[in-house]
């Protein structure tokens, strides 16, 4: 798809989940163990995780997301009707060691190469974010990693994309925020990002205030959006 450039961007701001690291890898890497149910129970973790996001915002009931991620994780394995306690230990230690997508280190390098600040702004909590941008590598290439866990908070709330602005100093109109989570692109367009939707699951667009300015398939086509 083409779209106009994004241009005068100060820094590029990533989601985690689902854009730099693959959430089903955890699951995938426990196929031996949880056989034909391994894509239903991965499937439904990620939905109640995201889902207990939402909710817990709205009930003013903020725990952390490996506290999430753990509760949507019982939910999944018991609708499944596995119940074996080392088999959960083990995909939630496979959580904090998710794959990244395969071009996510190049473009961020080159991205840094051409002096655009990169971040991640995610839900996850600081220690697992910690453990995933170190198991990719990445570590060196991003100028800062953003958790909502300071401010008690999820996506979409609009604290959580000011964050952003606050931190890296950088005006909304001059971040380019990519997610492959269609409602956290339109989330952070409705706030006022300029929004690189990578739609790596062919998914339909939401119907929501805030459509991304650009859909991309991977991010590699993001530094050909920047003019790089
Ligand atoms: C993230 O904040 C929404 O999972 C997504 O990383």
């Amino acid at each position: 798809m083409t779209h106009p450039r994004f241009s005068d961007i100060g820094a590029c701001v990533f989601d985690a989940y689902g854009t730099l690291f693959d959430v089903h890898s955890a699951a995938a890497k426990c196929r031996a163990d949880l056989g034909d149910k391994a894509d239903a129970v991965s499937r439904t973790w990620r939905d109640k995780q995201l889902q207990y996001t939402w909710l817990r915002s709205l009930m003013g009931h903020y725990v952390d997301f490996w506290r999430v991620t753990g509760d949507a994780l019982d939910y999944a394995l018991e609708t499944q009707g596995v119940d074996d306690a080392t088999l959960r230990e083990r995909l939630m230690a496979c959580y904090l060691e998710l794959a990244a997508y395969p071009e996510v280190k190049d473009v961020l390098a080159r991205l840094k190469d051409a002096g655009v600040k990169c971040a991640i702004l995610s839900n996850g909590a600081p220690e697992m974010l910690a453990a995933a941008v170190r198991n990719a590598g990445i570590d060196d290439l991003l100028d800062a990693v953003l958790s909502v866990d300071e401010l008690g908070v999820y996506k979409p709330h609009p604290t959580v994309y000011r964050l952003a602005v606050d931190r890296l100093g950088i005006a909304a109109g001059r971040i380019a925020f990519q997610s492959s989570n269609a409602w956290d692109a339109n989330g952070a367009a409705a706030f006022g990002f300029r929004v690189a939707w990578v739609n790596r699951f062919g998914q339909r667009a939401e119907r929501l205030p805030g459509p991304a300015a650009a859909e991309l398939t991977t991010l590699s086509e993001l530094p050909p959006l920047l003019g790089l």
